[in-house]
């Protein structure tokens, strides 16, 4: 008998000694709804923070769709991968940059030099000038950061006898929102866990941007109504596929991602989100949705597409609620918000000249823009690449459905077309109303409620770091100071 209770015994001892000094439970599961950016964000950053739950903390990872990535996703064209959903980077995103350091991925740097012409639906009413190299004297003279990723140095010349010195304007109103942006990299030790999207916009300096419209921050910088309605108005347009009515905040991130130094990772950005899930030690259920997600005292009950049951201690919403139906038991209350539908077209092809009062296709700019106008049937058509002179790959983004009839008056060659219709980021309305980060008062937490203020591959990372520092601090009792 005592014999074999010995061993138990000691087994008995020896846990007892391993035991964390906290209150932290023994083990625990934290169930991640959507491997897009932020939920592949918040797994990171909660294995970073506290690499001695690992044994004791199971994250599993749901994705309704087959793969990893969300709304970062690549699409194929010719035997070429495209970025079809969120693209570009910012040089100072440096979530983006760290995780492309941790995983060993490539940056590249978008092609820079091409042209740009905004089309008003008749006419062009501006365009650059295609230029093959760039003038290292012109660099010198005048050195506009801020445009050089839409045109040619050059090129900034020309837009600077367009609109003047309000394009500095514009440059120190994104410089400004941009350095406020940069707190949320603040050391741990000194950078607040916020709680709700308000109190973290207003750590920053960043929330009042969230109350007004982009065109009365602008006008309020001193910018010209030129500068609003035609190149403002065309980058609020792609970026978001909104007018300058949208909110400030979520204006100066778009204006900041026209900027210079823009990048993105060779191969696709969506790497990210795959990579930082490979290292995390998940469990990942790809091809399984949640449908309802119950509080049941001290868990969640979260039942699948599949028919599964899972037990999880913490749950984290990271995919907007507004077009998925999760039951929450008990009801859950977040304001109404509609999202942007984005149409991006792709064809292989030849546009055709002709619609654009011209004669030859050589003549078509780089990237077509339009103006803010309901009866233009696009928002921007640009060249993604030129496979010679009779094929080109481009890149369509629209508010609606691109039907046949309207792709074959705009190209004269069409061999493929790829659509695809993103829910893609929120219709913005200043003032923004912010869903709560913790949706129940409990451990049930919402990565998207920060979408309101911008929504960005980074600004999903940048809430993701602050919703793993709540789950440490809130449910495991953990301060974070690596
Ligand atoms: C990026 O990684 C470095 C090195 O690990 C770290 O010191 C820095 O805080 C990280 N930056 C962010 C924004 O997390
Ligand atoms: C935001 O607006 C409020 C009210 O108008 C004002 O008191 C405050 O100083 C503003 N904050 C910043 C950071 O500009
Ligand atoms: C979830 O599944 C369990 C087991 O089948 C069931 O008892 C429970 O009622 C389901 N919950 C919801 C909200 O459907």
């Amino acid at each position: 008998m005592h014999m074999l209770l010995l061993p138990l015994l000691l087994t008995f001892l020896n846990l007892s000694q391993a035991q964390p000094p906290s209150d932290a439970p023994l083990s625990s599961t934290v169930c991640i709804i959507g491997a897009g950016i932020g939920g592949s964000s918040v797994a990171h950053f909660i294995r970073k923070y506290s690499p001695d739950l690992t044994p004791t903390t199971k994250i599993r990872v749901f994705e309704r769709n087959t793969i990893v990535g969300g709304r970062i996703a690549t699409v194929n064209v010719a035997g070429e991968t495209f970025e079809a959903g969120a693209s570009i980077l910012h040089p100072k995103n440096l979530h983006a940059v760290n995780y492309t350091k941790l995983l060993n991925l490539k940056a590249r740097e978008p092609s820079s030099g091409f042209s740009l012409a905004i089309w008003d639906g008749n006419k062009f009413v501006f365009k650059t000038i295609e230029i093959s190299s760039n003038l290292p004297l012109f660099d010198k003279l005048l050195k506009l950061p801020f445009i050089e990723n839409l045109v040619s140095l050059v090129n900034s010349g020309l837009m600077f006898v367009r609109y003047g010195f309000s394009l500095f304007k514009m440059q120190n109103f994104v410089q400004s929102a941009v350095g406020s942006f940069s707190k949320y990299y603040e050391d741990t030790g000194s950078r607040p866990i916020f709680e709700t999207v308000d109190e973290m916009l207003k750590w920053a300096g960043l929330f009042n941007l969230t109350t007004r419209t982009l065109q009365d921050e602008l006008v309020d910088a001193g910018l010209s109504p030129l500068l609003i309605n035609e190149l403002v108005t065309v980058i609020t347009r792609i970026n978001y596929g909104q007018s300058v009515y949208m909110s400030g905040l979520g204006g100066a991130v778009s204006l900041a991602g026209s900027g210079g130094g823009l990048w993105s990772i060779e191969g696709g950005n969506r790497q990210m989100a795959v990579g930082l899930i490979d290292r995390s030690d998940v469990a990942l259920h790809l091809n399984e949705g949640i449908k309802s997600v119950a509080d049941l005292g001290d868990h969640y009950e979260l039942n699948s597409t599949k028919g599964n049951n899972y037990i999880c201690e913490v749950a984290v919403v990271a995919t907007p609620l507004d077009e998925i139906n999760i039951q929450f038991i008990p009801p859950i209350s977040i304001p109404e918000r509609k999202l942007q539908h984005t149409h991006a077209t792709f064809v292989r092809g030849l546009l055709n000249p002709v619609y654009f009062g011209l004669k030859a296709t050589a003549k078509i700019p780089d990237l077509v823009a339009t103006l803010e106008d309901p009866e233009l049937p696009f928002t921007s058509i640009s060249v993604l690449k030129k496979h010679n002179e009779e094929e080109s790959t481009y890149k369509i983004f629209s508010r609606k459905p691109m039907a046949d009839t309207l792709l074959n008056s705009i190209f004269s060659v069409r061999k493929e077309t790829i659509r695809i219709d993103w829910a893609a980021y929120p219709q913005y309305h200043a003032p923004e109303i912010f869903a709560p980060f913790i949706l129940d008062g409990r451990n049930l937490y919402y990565v998207n409620a920060f979408e309101n203020a911008a929504s960005t591959m980074e600004t999903s990372a940048v809430s993701a770091e602050n919703i793993a520092r709540l789950i440490l601090s809130r449910y495991f009792g953990k301060e974070v100071n690596p």
